[in-house]
């Protein structure tokens, strides 16, 4: 069976290696080759790609996937969403996900891959009912890490959830590059046994071992991979495109694509990657292989975090201790998979539990939050002298945190009347608060009236973490 393959440069690849800097003008100059070389999707959008477009590149990121899709129109295109995170990091109410489902499909995006940091599949279900509902494939991804409750069983169990939840495919997704190759043959294996799904395995090539895992997995009948071209693979982002090319020409799996359309793709890429390197944007130790990742299980994008956290306090001799708290604090936390923004949390009271006198002494008000439920069901049980320490007496909530949220889309529309020039104005707003708010004053050149009241409410709206 030939093997499908999503193209991820234009959102994982250079998210992982420059920062997400990729500008829509770069992107649309590679659109039209991979659109032409044979892949199942193209992967262009997600939260960083959002968050960095308004943010660092003043461009407006409805306006990039709008001018993607009319450049790619023989290939479907694929977004990564965060459940009921959606592209953000706080819970949405539903409207706010039924809506940005709505647009993104109106837009352009053929495939949401949509997954929760917990594997919380209460999380999912708001988004997988828009994606079905505006007639998107609806592909649930389950964030893949390794700990004592995390089995093939587990997984398994996941997956049946997930296909009778209405999924349309299902992702292993190993933010973290960890899953080697045997354990993989036997997870796939498992997988295709108990579900009727198509499988796709996304993964990292960070420990240097991720060709061997797809290999791996194809023989145990994975559908589809996750690759990047090459100027955009390897180190902490996916495994190159053409390699598996030629890895699989010829085979019963060969995924057909056009080579030399890729080759012409490739070279324009270098142009732009070696320009990130010129200018500091891509750091050339994300290129480098990483096994100790193996070793701590910390995926490649919060090493980095953290070392800049470190080196900004000038603590980069802590760098092993920290490295080391990080299990630690994952056990006592119910081994969440580390994912955004899960990772970021526990890293940083990683750092903290090092630095000060005693463990959790300092703790984060998201830490706080996600012990009260607020972020969903840990996948195994937190250490209870943590939580009485942390949270007393207060009551850990046992239903879907978004249950506690007031619809939102109406409010924000009376709010910016006369700012918000369409639902996807709003719903940048919705997500990304001050932020798209300063992006679409440059971009209309006008303010919002009134100005003080809107400020208020969007710093609300911005800042609060349920
Ligand atoms: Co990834």
């Amino acid at each position: 069976m030939a093997v499908k393959i999503v193209e991820t440069s234009m959102r994982d690849g250079h998210q992982s290696l420059m920062a997400t800097r990729m500008t829509t003008k770069d992107i649309l100059s590679i659109i039209p080759d991979l659109d032409k070389a044979g892949f199942h999707a193209l992967e262009v959008w997600g939260g960083a790609t959002f968050d960095a477009c308004l943010r660092f590149l003043d461009e407006d990121p409805w306006e990039r996937l709008r001018e993607i899709k009319k450049l790619a129109p023989n290939t479907k295109l694929q977004m990564l969403f965060r459940g009921q995170n959606i592209l953000g990091y706080r819970h949405y109410p539903d409207d706010i996900v039924d809506k940005f489902v709505q647009k993104s499909i109106e837009n352009g995006i053929d495939i949401i891959r949509i997954f929760d940091a917990l594997n919380d599949i209460r999380n999912l279900k708001s988004a997988v009912d828009a994606t079905k509902k505006y007639g998107g494939h609806c592909q649930i991804a389950l964030s893949y890490t390794t700990s004592p409750v995390h089995t093939i069983e587990y997984y398994v169990n996941l997956a049946k959830e997930v296909e009778a939840m209405g999924a349309d495919s299902l992702c292993i997704k190993d933010m973290a590059g960890i899953l080697l190759p045997d354990d993989a043959y036997n997870l796939i294996s498992q997988l295709k046994k108990n579900t009727k799904l198509p499988i796709n395995l996304h993964g990292h090539a960070t420990a240097g071992i991720m060709q061997a895992t797809y290999i791996k997995a194809i023989e145990a009948g994975v559908d589809i991979i996750d690759t990047a071209l090459s100027p955009l693979s390897g180190g902490t982002s996916q495994v190159a495109t053409e390699s598996f090319h030629y890895i699989l020409k010829n085979t019963i799996h060969d995924p057909k694509l056009n080579i030399e359309i890729l080759n012409e793709a490739a070279s324009k890429l270098t142009v732009i990657k070696d320009k990130a390197l010129k200018d500091g944007i891509l750091n050339p130790k994300a290129l480098t292989t990483n096994p100790s990742i193996l070793l701590y299980q910390v995926p490649g994008g919060m090493l980095s975090n953290l070392m800049g956290q470190l080196r900004e306090q000038n603590l980069m001799d802590d760098y092993e201790k920290v490295l080391k708290e990080v299990p630690i604090v994952r056990k006592d936390l119910g081994y969440p998979p580390l994912v955004t923004p899960i990772s970021q949390m526990v890293g940083t009271q990683a750092l903290m539990n090092v630095i000060s006198s005693s463990p959790y002494k300092i703790v984060s008000k998201e830490i706080k939050e996600y012990l009260h439920g607020l972020y969903g069901k840990a996948p195994a049980k937190v250490n209870s002298l943590l939580l009485s320490k942390i949270i007393g007496k207060d009551k850990v909530i046992d239903y879907r945190p978004a249950d506690d949220l007031q619809p939102e889309f109406e409010n924000l529309k009376k709010k910016y009347e006369g700012f918000a020039q369409s639902d996807e104005d709003l719903l940048s707003i919705a997500l990304f608060g001050k932020v798209a708010i300063a992006f679409l004053e440059k971009k209309y050149n006008q303010k919002p009236k009134p100005k003080q009241e809107i400020y208020a409410f969007s710093v609300t709206i911005g800042g609060e973490t349920k």
